[in-house]
C-alpha cells in the first residue's frame, strides 16, 4: 500500500515555516489504518515482544494495536506530572527548550523483550529519553518503530545501534 499517499502536507502548522506531516488521512481510513499497523509488526512474531512502549501522545495511536497485535502489554510514557504511581524520569533537549518523560517503574520487568513505537521519528530526542527509561529498567530493546521518519533529521542517528523501522521516509 502506498502509505505516503495518506500523509497530509499542512504548511505554517504548529508555526510559520514548519511543513507538517498530518498522519489523520490515514487514520481515518479503515484499510489504510489496518495495513500500518500490520506493516509495523511485519516481521516480528506473535509473542516475540512482551511489552509495547507508546510515546504520548501520538503514540498512543498504534501503541496499542500493536500490542494487541504482537499479544503483548502496552507501556504509557508520558509527559512529567500524568501517570499517577512511581515514575523514573528522563529529561532532554528540545531545539530552544527542555522536556521531560516518565514511565512507571512496574512498567517494565527485568529482560522483557520492548517494541518501542511513535508516530514520528524527528531528531530523535523523544525517542532517545525513551530509550534511556526503558533500558534502565532492565528491558531488551527489540526494535523501535515509527509510522514517519524525517530522514534528514538524523534521529536514527541518535538511537543507533538501535533497530529502527519506519514505514514511510522524507
Ligand atoms: C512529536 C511526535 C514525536 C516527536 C518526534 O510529538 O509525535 O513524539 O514529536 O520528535 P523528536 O524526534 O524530535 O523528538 P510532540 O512532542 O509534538 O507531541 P504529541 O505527540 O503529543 O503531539
Ligand atoms: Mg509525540
Amino acid at each position: 500500500m502506498d502509505f505516503k499517499s495518506y500523509i497530509r502536507d499542512v504548511p505554517d502548522f504548529p508555526k510559520q515555516g514548519i511543513l507538517f506531516k498530518d498522519i489523520t488521512p490515514l487514520l481515518q481510513d479503515y484499510k489504510a489504518l489496518t495495513s500500518a499497523a500490520d506493516a509495523l509488526i511485519e516481521n516480528l512474531k506473535k509473542g516475540s515482544i512482551d511489552k509495547v512502549v507508546g510515546m504520548e501522545s501520538r503514540g498512543f495511536i498504534f501503541g496499542p494495536m500493536l500490542a494487541d497485535r504482537l499479544e503483548a502489554g502496552f507501556v504509557p510514557v508520558r509527559k512529567p506530572g500524568k501517570l499517577p504511581y512511581k515514575t523514573l524520569r528522563e529529561t532532554y533537549d528540545l531545539e530552544y527548550a527542555k522536556d521531560t518523560l516518565e514511565i512507571h517503574v512496574d512498567g517494565i520487568s527485568k529482560g522483557d523483550r520492548v517494541l518501542i513505537h511513535d508516530d514520528v521519528l524527528a531528531t530523535g530526542g523523544t525517542a532517545l529519553a525513551t530509550t534511556k527509561l526503558v533500558e534502565k529498567l532492565g528491558a531488551i530493546i527489540v526494535q523501535c518503530n515509527f509510522l514517519v521518519e524525517l530522514s534528514f533529521l538524523n534521529g536514527r542517528e541518535k538511537i543507533k545501534p538501535l533497530e529502527v523501522k519506519s514505514l514511510i521516509t522524507y
